[in-house]
């Protein structure tokens, strides 16, 4: 079975999908990891910046892109991992830096491309939970069960806020109001699969809902 949850930045998806994946014993692929992981390498080891990130060299990204090489893996006791070249890279993901990098290549149809047919190799042989941008719309339009997890921008706005400040990162509400506007903005007005409610998914507003009553929220419509 397929559950997809899209959403915005910083409506809770992550959170729910890891504990609604475990709790079910499913599989979970966090895609924008991917993302993340892709970015990472090509700024990395290819000097790409975030000026000329959008238009890699694609037999590059293909290089990259290896299933030998390029290994994403979920340890239902621990979290969600990538491996690249042998040397987990997970805990060089987190930064705004890459989410801005991987928000830009991720922008590139070809790109897209790579990772719409990794991801559907990953979810193969899965019971899956399914975190993304476009799972449900474009990646795996004939899931089973398919959500949209939104909040308003001010909330999110504000759990951004605290995760920065939880990871050390001084920051203030106006930059978080910002960096969740202009992602947004780029999320959903780009040309290529932009981040929209797919059809026949359920949208769950989680403005005023904590992370359990969500979690009862998606179960209560699964089962
Ligand atoms: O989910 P996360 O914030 O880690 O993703 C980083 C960026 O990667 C997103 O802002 C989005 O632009 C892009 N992304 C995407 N499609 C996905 C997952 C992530 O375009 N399925």
């Amino acid at each position: 079975m397929i559950i997809t949850i899209d959403g915005p930045t910083a409506s809770g998806k992550s959170t729910v999908g890891r504990l609604l994946a475990k709790e079910l014993k499913y599989y979970y692929l966090y895609t924008g990891l991917l993302y993340r992981a892709l970015a990472h390498v090509l700024m990395k080891d290819h000097g790409y910046t975030l000026a000329t990130i959008a238009d890699p060299e694609m037999q590059l990204v293909d290089q990259i892109l290896d299933t030998k090489k390029f290994v994403y893996f979920y340890d239902p006791s621990d979290r969600e991992r990538i491996a690249y070249d042998g040397v987990d890279i997970t805990d060089q993901l987190k930064g705004d830096t890459i989410g801005h990098g991987a928000s830009l290549v991720s922008t590139n149809q070809q790109v897209r491309n790579r990772l719409d047919k990794l991801q559907r190799a990953i979810a193969n042989d899965h019971d899956v939970v399914i975190d993304g941008r476009d799972a449900g719309s474009v990646v795996f339009p004939h899931a089973e069960h398919k959500f949209f997890l939104t909040a308003s921008e001010d909330e999110r706005a504000y759990r951004w806020y605290k995760q920065q400040l939880d990871r050390g990162v001084q920051t203030t509400i106006s930059d978080a109001r910002e960096f969740i506007h202009s992602r947004d903005t780029r999320d959903s007005s780009r040309e290529i699969a932009p981040l929209t409610i797919p059809i026949g998914a359920q949208t769950i507003d989680a403005t005023h809902l904590n992370v359990v009553q969500v979690l009862e929220h998606l179960k209560k419509s699964l089962f």
